[in-house]
């Protein structure tokens, strides 16, 4: 595996391999010997904000014996316009592999062609990858294999979130219900691509009914800024509460991605209620994305 674009283009033997490193990077966590990005210089570009993702790619890299470089894009000659292309090849000469945060998907697959070096998708407008391999972690380390299982997704089906569960859904045979809006289902070519195992659900409640995973994202996501009030307005009603927990099964887990905005798509209730599940999400990014690394670097 050479790079981690999107898991649309993840095999399911990729993703198993990557839980099953994973789980014992997490159990060996401090007490490794060896070292096997040791003299390797990673460059983390991102064009958002990030608090999970950048700490947990920083220390991961770290971990595993390598060292980071953060480059703002406003700071380097990307963000006054030298060209994807180039910059990719520059960087390819320095460094030994790139974590990127963007917008365009295509931004990233350009990247990863012309620097010929191991990229990672770190979030894009279209797939948040690393999310959602961390997210499926925590829900087989809980309880146990995800296949079968029923996954309901809250608020805006046509997010980045929303479209690494459907990609995954149908390489690891679970049922993806995304519970949103018409308008906030993904597109029809998107749907086909990601096979016969997602259903789409205006009506959340019907969505919720016996659910083993509920699941949500912010409603606004870094870029929509301009429709804040829109979105707001427009998915009101499509949020996790305790209402609503009681429609899924006894055992269902609450997860959320972070960041979080209590009164919105969870109420601060049910997120803390489920701290330790959602909390847990955010530890696994470190370990999951360390097997990541361990993958591509390979
Ligand atoms: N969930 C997530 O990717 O968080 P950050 O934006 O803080 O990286
Ligand atoms: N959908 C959100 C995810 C944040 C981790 C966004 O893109 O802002």
């Amino acid at each position: 595996m050479k790079n981690l674009l999107s898991i649309e283009q993840l095999s399911r033997a990729e993703m198993e391999d990557i839980f099953r490193v994973a789980a014992l990077q997490k159990q060996n966590r401090g007490k490794n010997t060896e070292f096997p990005l040791r003299g390797q210089t990673w460059g983390l570009i991102f064009s958002k904000p990030s608090t999970r993702t950048r700490v947990s790619f920083e220390v991961g890299v770290r971990e595993l014996g390598g060292g980071t470089i953060f480059l703002n894009p406003n700071d380097i000659q990307l963000g006054r316009g030298e060209l994807i292309k180039d910059t990719a090849r520059v960087l390819a000469r320095m460094v030994h592999g790139a974590i990127i945060r963007t917008f365009a998907q295509a931004d990233i697959e350009e990247f990863a062609e012309f620097s010929g070096m191991p990229t990672i998708n770190a979030l894009t407008d279209e797939e948040h990858p690393c999310q959602i391999l961390a997210d499926i972690f925590t829900f087989q380390e809980k309880r146990g294999s995800i296949a079968g299982k029923v996954v309901t997704f809250v608020g805006d089906g046509a997010s980045n979130t929303a479209r690494s569960w459907m990609f995954a859904a149908g390489k690891l045979d679970f049922e993806l219900r995304l519970a949103s809006p018409p308008k906030y289902q993904p597109d029809a070519e998107s749907l086909k691509r990601a096979g016969e195992n997602i259903v789409c659900q205006a009506n959340l409640q019907e969505a919720a009914r016996g659910a083993d995973v509920l699941y949500t994202d912010i409603w606004v996501s870094m870029g929509q800024e301009g429709e804040e009030a829109r979105r707001e307005a427009e998915l009101g009603p499509y949020w996790i509460n305790q209402e609503l927990v009681k429609l899924a099964k006894p055992e269902a887990l609450v997860m959320h991605c972070l960041p979080a905005h209590r009164g919105q798509e969870i109420d601060d209730a049910t997120l803390e209620a489920n701290a330790q599940t959602i909390f847990d999400q955010s530890e696994n990014r470190l370990h999951v994305q360390k097997a990541v690394l361990l993958a591509v670097s390979a």
